[in-house]
């Protein structure tokens, strides 16, 4: 099933002190966006990193490109809205591998469309690509981590897992959702060494928001709603990836991390500017 071959990392001092040595990981939708940067990171790290995306050709670009820098590092096709091919994907990875670390649920999608104008159709993909292809990813990863009696998932949440938003009714459902499925499936794993924790990214300037961080309007205007005062990019979620695929975050189960600029933090109403003079 793999599209590209292992290459190993040869100079055995760039082994020292990486965070995710001996480590392998599978990454959902990890072509491109958040995805890609946080398999970035995870090779940078030492981790063994399944680039796993249902655009193969992103998967295979991205993968070639991290394979070239020595890192170790595969792409495969799955789609996380069928059982089956996540099935065939995680015996692939087991028989190449033996073993699988961490889960990154990150694939997404995200339907705009006002409130009476989402179909059934467009709920049910919005619940099964956010939140019904992750608990699908975990139950399929679970049984294997139980045995090696190690491992981490980590499900990308968003900013609107904590407030409503406009013309995404569904999205924001599945995206509340999926905070709980962290919390739950963290109390469920209890006791067997695999802890669950989300990351709640706020706007970053992936091909998922490209439309929205291009355009005169938005990209500059949206730029100043948070307290940083910039679009965040892909690769300011994956360190919080890497933390929490790592030992350094080993009290920490069933809670997320919050990357928004402070966003949910604190915001200004319109014309209002903090004082300083
Ligand atoms: N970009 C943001 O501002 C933002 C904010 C909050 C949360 N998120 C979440 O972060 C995650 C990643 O978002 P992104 O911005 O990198 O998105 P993106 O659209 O840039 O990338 C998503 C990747 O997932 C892949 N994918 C889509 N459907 C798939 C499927 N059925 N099976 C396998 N792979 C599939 C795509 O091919 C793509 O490579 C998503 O869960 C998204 O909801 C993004």
């Amino acid at each position: 099933m793999f599209n590209n071959s292992i290459s190993r990392i040869n100079n055995s001092s760039d082994m020292a002190n990486m965070r995710l040595e001996d480590k392998t990981a599978i990454v959902t939708g990890g072509g491109k966006g958040i995805g890609a940067s946080i398999c970035n990171a995870f090779a940078n790290e030492g981790a063994k990193v399944i680039v796993a995306d249902i655009d193969i050709e992103s998967a295979d670009m991205h993968a070639e490109k991290l394979k070239q820098k020595g890192m170790e590092v595969v792409s495969t096709k799955v789609d996380v809205t069928d059982p089956e091919s996540i099935n065939s994907m995680v015996q692939t990875v087991l028989k190449d591998y033996g073993q699988i670390d961490v889960l990154v649920n990150n694939a997404g999608a995200r339907i705009i469309k006002g409130l009476m104008q989402h179909s059934l159709d467009d709920w049910n993909q919005m619940i099964q690509i956010n939140l019904t292809a992750p608990f699908i990813c975990s139950q399929a990863v679970i049984p294997h981590m139980i045995k090696h009696n190690r491992g981490t998932i980590i499900n990308i949440a968003s900013i609107a897992s904590f407030m409503g938003r406009p013309n995404r009714c569904a999205y924001v459902a599945a995206k509340t959702g999926i905070l709980g499925l962290t919390r739950s499936m963290a109390a469920d794993l209890a006791g067997k060494n695999i802890r669950v924790n989300a990351i709640a990214p706020g706007m970053i300037a992936s091909p998922f928001n490209q439309s929205f961080a291009q355009s005169s309007d938005t990209g500059p205007a949206w730029a100043q709603e948070n307290l940083i005062g910039r679009w965040g990019q892909p690769v300011d979620i994956a360190g919080a990836a890497v933390f929490l695929a790592s030992e350094e975050s080993s009290f920490m189960t069933g809670t997320e991390i919050k990357i928004e600029g402070g966003w949910l933090g604190a915001r200004s109403r319109s014309g209002e500017v903090p004082l300083w003079d």
